[in-house]
C-alpha cells in the first residue's frame, strides 16, 4: 500500500472516499470538515444536531455527496474527546477508515492526516500514527484456500497535507516500517507448522538479515553439540525437523559494544513432547514461534530504520514431538553455559530452548537482553489478552522498555521476582529444573530463564503467551497473530539510539 501526499482543496478532491474526522461534542464543523459542511449545504453539521454524528472513537458515518463535491463519498470517522485526543486514537482512526474502506472494496482513498490541524502532538507522531494504524488494519492472511477471491486491500491513501513537512513525511515512513515488521510477524505466527518448521524460520531470517545487509548465522545440530547447546537440542532430538539457533547481527554503532540482545522463542510446533498436551486446541501450538517471530519483526523494522544501536537477535527454533528419539521426563541435559537442567515436565520446553538462546546471546556480546515467548498458559490465568507479562533483574530497564511500549500503546505488566520463588525450581538432581509447580507459573518460568542471565547482565523476560494471538478481530488488529511487542521492541531500539548510548 501506497500512502502519498495530496495538497489540493478538500472540496475538489475526485475520490471514491474521502475521510475527515470528528471530534465528539464538535458543534461546528472547522477546517476542512467545515469547507465540506458548506459544500454540502450543512448536511454534516445537521447530521450532528440530530444526533446521528457523534464522533466517538470507532464510530464512523458514511454519507453520499451526489455530485455535490468531486468526492463520491464522505467518511466521517469520529476522534473522542479532543482533550483525550492523541496518537494512539489517530493510530486506531486511520486503522477504522481503512478497515471501512476494504468493507466498501474501495482501493484508493483520500484521507485527512488526523492531529495535522489540532498540533496536539508532533508531525512526525501524525504521519506515524496514521500510516502505522493504516497498515496494520491492511494486513491479511493469505492462507491456502483454492479458488478463493482474493481478499480485498487497500493500494492507495492520499494523505491531506498542503506542504507535507520532512517531519511528516518521516513520521510515515516509520509507521510503514512498523507495521510491516509487525504483519511480517503475523505472517510467521499465522503460517501453519507443516509450513513454518526451524527450517523455513532460519530461512526467512536469512531472507531479512540479507535483505538489509546484516551478519547472520545458523547454527545446525553437529555446531550446537560443540558448543554444548544441550538444552535445544534436547527439545529438538524427538523431530524430524532439525532445530536451528538462528541469528540475526546488526551493528548501527562503529564498534560492537553495548550490545542489546532479542531472544525469542522458536517453537514451531509444541505437541508438549512426551508430556503431551491434550489434543483440543492443540493445533493453536502452531504458534509456540510467536517470540521468535517477534524477534523477526523487530529486525525487519530495524533494517528499514537503521538506529544507531547494536542488537544481536537470536531465535532458539525447534518442534516439540513425542517419538522414539525424544527427550523424556527425569533427563538431565546441560545448557552451553555449563548449567545442568532437569526436565520434569518436556512440555516446559520454552524456557529450555530459552537457556541456551539467552546464553548465546550473551556470549555474542549481549549485556542487555529482552527475551520473548510465549511462554505459559499461567501468564494468560494472570493478565488475560491484555497485556504481556515481564519480569526483569534491573528496574530502570524495565521502566525504560515501559516506555517505549506505552508510547506504541502495547501493555506491559510487570510481575514481581522475588528470591522465594527461585526455591520452587531447585532440585537435588540438577543446578535447576524446568518447571515450580501450579502456583506463580509464569513467574517460576521467568525465573528459570533467567538462571541462565549472568549478575552483570540487564534482563527482561517477556512472556507474550495471552497476547501474541486474539480471537477478536479490532480494527488495527484482525482475529489471529497479532505481531505484539514488534513495535515495542523496534520504538526502544530507536529510543535507546536516540538517548545517545
Ligand atoms: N507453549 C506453551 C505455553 C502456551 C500455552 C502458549 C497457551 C500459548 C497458549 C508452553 O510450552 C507450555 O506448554 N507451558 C506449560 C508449562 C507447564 C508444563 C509448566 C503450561 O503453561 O501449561
Ligand atoms: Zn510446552
Ligand atoms: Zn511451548
Amino acid at each position: 500500500m501506497k500512502i502519498e501526499f495530496l495538497a489540493k482543496s478538500v472540496t475538489s478532491i475526485e475520490t471514491e472516499l474521502l475521510v475527515l474526522g470528528l471530534f465528539q461534542g464538535q458543534t461546528k464543523c472547522e477546517g476542512d470538515l467545515g469547507q465540506i459542511d458548506d459544500a454540502l449545504d450543512g448536511a454534516i453539521s445537521q447530521l450532528i444536531q440530530q444526533g446521528d454524528l457523534e464522533g466517538k472513537t470507532k464510530q464512523s458515518l458514511l454519507i453520499h455527496t451526489l455530485g455535490k463535491i468531486p468526492a463520491k463519498r464522505l467518511l466521517v470517522i469520529g476522534l473522542g474527546e479532543l482533550d483525550a485526543f492523541d496518537a494512539h486514537v489517530a493510530r486506531e482512526a486511520a486503522a477504522v477508515a481503512l478497515r471501512e474502506a476494504r468493507k466498501m472494496k474501495v482501493a484508493h482513498f483520500a484521507s485527512a492526516a488526523f492531529g495535522l490541524e489540532e498540533k496536539k502532538f508532533s508531525e512526525h507522531a501524525v504521519g506515524q500514527a496514521f500510516a502505522e494504524g493504516a497498515h496494520l488494519a491492511n494486513y491479511h492472511f493469505e492462507g491456502y484456500g483454492l479458488g478463493r477471491e482474493p481478499a480485498q486491500t487497500v493500494v492507495q491513501i492520499d494523505l491531506l497535507a498542503p506542504s507535507p513537512s520532512q517531519e511528516l513525511r518521516a513520521g510515515v515512513d516509520c509507521g510503514r516500517a512498523f507495521a510491516v515488521g509487525t504483519n511480517l510477524a503475523r505472517d510467521l505466527v499465522n503460517t501453519p507448522g507443516n509450513k513454518m518448521t526451524p527450517t523455513d524460520m532460519a530461512k526467512q531470517a536469512v531472507d531479512i538479515a540479507t535483505r538489509y545487509s546484516m551478519q547472520h548465522e545458523v547454527l545446525e545440530r553437529a555446531d550446537m553439540e560443540r558448543i554444548g547447546m544441550g538444552a535445544l537440542l534436547a527439545v529438538g532430538q524427538g523431530s524430524v525437523e532439525p532445530p536451528k539457533m538462528i541469528v540475526i547481527k546488526y551493528q548501527g554503532k562503529d564498534t560492537w559494544d553495548d550490545v542489546v540482545g532479542f531472544v525469542g522463542k522458536g517453537i514451531t510446533f509444541d505437541t508438549g513432547g512426551i508430556s503431551i498436551k491434550p489434543s483440543a486446541k492443540m493445533d493453536e501450538m502452531k504458534t509456540d514461534m510467536g517470540g521468535g517471530a517477534t524477534v523477526l519483526g523487530a529486525m525487519e523494522v530495524i533494517g528499514q530504520l537503521r538506529p544507531k544501536v547494536n542488537i544481536v537477535a537470536v531465535v532458539a527454533s525447534a518442534e516439540n514431538m513425542p517419538s522414539g528419539s525424544a527427550f523424556k521426563p527425569g533427563d538431565v541435559v546441560q545448557a552451553m553455559n555449563g548449567k545442568t537442567i532437569e526436565v520434569v515436565d518436556t512440555d516446559a520446553e520454552g524456557r529450555l530452548v530459552l537457556a541456551d538462546g539467552v546464553a548465546y546471546a550473551q556470549k555474542l556480546g549481549a549485556t542487555k537482553v529482552i527475551d520473548l515467548a510465549t511462554l505459559t498458559g499461567a501468564v494468560t490465568i494472570a493478565l488475560g489478552s491484555v497485556a504481556s507479562g515481564a519480569l526483569t533483574n534491573n528496574a530502570d530497564f524495565l521502566a525504560e522498555f515501559m516506555t517505549s511500549a506505552k508510547s506504541v500503546g502495547e501493555k506491559v505488566w510487570e510481575l514481581p521476582a522475588f528470591d522465594e520463588y527461585k526455591e520452587q525450581i531447585k532440585t537435588p538432581i540438577a543446578d535447576v529444573k524446568n518447571i515450580g509447580g501450579r502456583l506463580a507459573g509464569a513467574i517460576t518460568a521467568g525465573l528459570f530463564v533467567g538462571a541462565f542471565i549472568e549478575d552483570t547482565t540487564s534482563w527482561i523476560h517477556l512472556d507474550i503467551a495471552g497476547t501474541a494471538y486474539t480471537d477478536n478481530d479490532s480494527p488495527s488488529t484482525p482475529k489471529g497473530a497479532t505481531g505484539v511487542m514488534v513495535r515495542s521492541l523496534a520504538q526502544f531500539a530507536k529510543q535507546y539510539a536516540d538517548s545517545g548510548r
